[in-house]
């Protein structure tokens, strides 16, 4: 996307923060590092749209994925625009005729950015996915009770799973829709478009780089995507103490409108940068969302009828892996 000179009549304070939100925002995660969003800045607001060329159209036919993506960066937007110092007014698909427009933010009033802010937003850079188990040390009940409650502000709902046989539920479905998906040619070749070879240069994908080669086996065992499919490929960081599952969270949302996708987004983003604050990384396991059926049957017997969003493991590791983001200049208009 061509960027253009910045002529707004903001001040130049303004005009920075809502450069450096954008900045920010295309830190957070998104399904296979699609990165589906691009923004426009013009006159004093940022507009985020989701970038339909990077859906996933097998796995993600509906675009929930895409758009629990874009609300990560929504979250993303209106932290750093706190940690300016201004209050985001944010309306989230304010246009029914403009679907791909998935919010708008302008600023607000001045206030000084609290302690919770500052220290979530430290976590933008910092926070990676995690792709193998976790050490043994356990994840404090008084964090996960916290990722609760951030969570439940942004209107969706985090649910630590507690009960060992429903943990094992998981990991089976997880395991059988990898394995449905790794038999299906058109869904590995989907996958196969976002695996990046260890030389790729791409700044969007799953990076070589960011999954262990060979990784400890959790107990109940919970598949990583193959990102890999078949090749010698990963990182060689030391696996031998990452054997436990950790713990695992479900967020679901009582709906399951394009609103509540957004709002799943934004709860994500939030507790995971909590959760990076207090040192615990998280990994994800998508693939038993992505078949209906699977979705449905784990809605209705782990999830009291709300609909599941994300399925999540969360732990403390020790390797530090890499991720890549396009440049700005590549999904940011400045008009
Ligand atoms: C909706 C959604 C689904 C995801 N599903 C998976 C998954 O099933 N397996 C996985 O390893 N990562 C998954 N991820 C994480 C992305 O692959 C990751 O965010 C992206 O590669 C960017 O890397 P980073 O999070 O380290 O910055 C998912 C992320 C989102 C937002």
């Amino acid at each position: 996307m061509k960027s253009t000179q910045f002529t707004a009549h903001l001040g130049g304070e303004a005009a920075f923060a809502l450069r450096a939100a954008v900045e920010a925002a295309v830190r957070a995660p998104s399904v296979h590092n699609t990165q589906p969003w691009t923004f426009v800045i013009e006159d004093g607001e940022i507009a985020l749209r989701a970038d339909a060329d990077r859906k996933l159209t097998l796995s993600d036919p509906a675009g929930r994925e895409l758009l629990i993506s874009c609300g990560a960066a929504l979250f993303t937007v209106r932290l750093t625009l706190r940690g300016f110092g201004y209050e985001p007014l944010v309306r989230v698909l304010p246009d029914p005729d403009r679907p791909s427009l998935v919010a708008t933010v302008r600023l607000g009033e001045r206030g000084e950015p609290d302690e919770h802010t500052r220290m979530l937003r430290a976590e933008i850079e910092r926070r990676r996915t995690h792709r193998a188990g976790f050490t043994e040390l356990p994840v404090p009940d008084r964090l996960v009770e916290a990722l609760v409650l951030q969570a439940g502000a942004e209107g969706a709902k985090l649910t630590p799973v507690r009960s060992p046989a429903a943990v094992r539920v998981l990991a089976a479905l997880t395991c059988a829709a990898q394995d449905v998906q790794s038999q299906d040619r058109a869904f590995s070749l989907e996958g196969i478009r976002w695996a990046l070879p260890p030389d790729s240069s791409r700044k969007d994908g799953v990076p070589a780089g960011s999954y262990p080669r060979e990784a400890e086996r959790t107990s109940p065992h919970f598949a990583q995507r193959d990102y890999a499919h078949g090749h010698p490929w990963g990182n060689d960081n030391d696996q031998s103490m990452s054997a436990s599952t950790g713990v695992v969270v479900l967020l679901t949302t009582r709906g399951d409108s394009r609103e509540d996708w957004v709002a799943a987004g934004q709860a994500m983003q939030r507790a995971l940068l909590h959760a990076s604050a207090h040192g615990t990384d998280a990994a994800f396991h998508t693939q038993a969302l992505e078949m209906f059926h699977l979705r449905e049957f784990l809605r209705q017997e782990l999830c009291s009828g709300d609909y599941p969003q994300m399925i999540i493991r969360l732990g403390f590791s020790f390797d530090e892996t890499v991720s890549v983001r396009r440049p700005v200049a590549e999904v940011l208009q400045e008009r």
